[in-house]
């Protein structure tokens, strides 16, 4: 029998988020401050750290690992490690979501390193809405990266939207024809309220259930079963089989009793939870700890403690911890 990790509600963790940097070449005004400071180098885990604790959780049970950020793509080595973790039997699936603006020239690279599926941010098709939404990002390069990404062979690509009110929000319908076009998947994601941004989300705030609306007027939805073990429900559209349209509804829909994942962050502590601030210092662990055993054993303990729900409010900021610092 191999080795399972449960929480206390029986949950059975198979799904890590690796953050492997809080940097980012984008600003994206739902999940950064206009002015923001990132960690010192000694504070983050050395690719050697993450390695060794990527081994430690597929030791465990551990099937799916999704690379996250900041921008994962600006961590130097990045394809190095890729090519590490692929590597790791018993690893089914190593995946990361990224903003795209690196993919010219790393598609192919991280497709040869064993990177099995991309997610990739679009959060708008207008130039200028583009780089009003990303702060410092360019559209156009974005879109030679999503087109290197389909050349590089990935098994599927998944673009994420978070609508904002005012925003982008009249574009959903141009996103959704980009990704049908395309043979893309692509999911929609209610914003969360990690981090200060200096406005209330509220306000621009776009739930699913309109969302779905909104494309229902357009095309023939067809609901879905399927699922990737993860938050989003999917649609599928009549006439388009390659692509799903997924939501992710972490205020109107309550995902968490079937939640299969824990995160690390990029100073490696392990969250419980991305609504709270549960967590397991396990850089401290693996710096203080040549051997294994006693990793293992705090994390088992950990896991205990991760709670049954997230609680957002739109309406306040819940957590002081950016989404950058989280890996999403
Ligand atoms: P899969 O690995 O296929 O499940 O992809 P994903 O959609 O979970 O990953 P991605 O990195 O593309 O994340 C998309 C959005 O979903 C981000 O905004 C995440 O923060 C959010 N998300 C992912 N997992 C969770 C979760 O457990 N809870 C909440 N509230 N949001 C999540
Ligand atoms: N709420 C919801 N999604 C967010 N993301 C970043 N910040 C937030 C937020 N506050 C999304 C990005 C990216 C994914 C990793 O997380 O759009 O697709
Ligand atoms: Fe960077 Fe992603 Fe945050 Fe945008 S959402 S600032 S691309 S980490």
């Amino acid at each position: 029998v191999s080795a399972v990790l449960q929480d206390g509600l029986g949950r059975r963790i198979d799904y890590l988020r690796i953050s492997v940097t809080d940097r980012c070449d984008f600003r994206c005004v739902y999940c950064m401050a206009e002015e923001m400071t990132f960690l010192p180098r000694d504070q983050v885990l050395s690719l050697e750290e993450i390695e060794r604790l990527a081994r430690l959780f597929v030791s465990q049970g551990v099937r799916k690992i999704r690379l996250t950020g900041g921008e994962p793509l600006v961590r130097r080595g990045i394809v190095d490690l890729c090519q590490r973790l692929s590597a790791i039997p018993g690893l089914d699936e190593l995946v990361m979501t990224t903003n795209g603006s690196q993919l010219v020239k790393l598609a192919q690279p991280l497709a040869d390193a064993g990177l099995k599926r991309l997610n990739i941010s679009l959060d708008s098709l207008d130039a200028d809405k583009f780089a009003a939404i990303t702060r410092t990002g360019q559209l156009q390069q974005v879109l030679d990266g999503i087109a290197a990404a389909q050349q590089a062979g990935f098994e599927r690509i998944k673009l994420n939207v978070v609508a904002l009110r005012g925003r982008n929000a009249d574009e959903v319908p141009a996103l959704v024809d980009f990704a049908l076009q395309r043979g893309l998947d692509i999911s929609f994601i209610e914003e969360m309220p990690l981090g200060d941004v200096g406005r209330s989300r509220a306000e621009t705030l776009v739930t699913s259930a309109e969302l779905r609306e909104q494309i229902g007027q357009r095309y023939g939805l067809i609901d879905s079963a399927e699922s990737s073990g993860g938050p989003a429900r999917y649609v599928r559209i009549e006439g388009f089989p390659q692509s799903r349209i997924g939501f992710i509804s972490p205020h109107s829909n309550n995902f968490c009793a079937s939640c299969n994942r824990v995160r690390l962050t990029a100073e490696g502590r392990l969250l419980l939870c991305l609504g709270h601030e549960n967590a397991l210092d396990m850089r401290a662990l693996v710096r203080d700890n040549p051997d294994d055993e006693p990793v293992l054993d705090a994390l088992q303990r950990a896991l205990y403690l991760k709670p049954e729900r997230h609680e957002f409010d739109p309406e306040e900021v819940t957590l002081v911890r950016f989404m950058n610092a989280t890996g999403g």
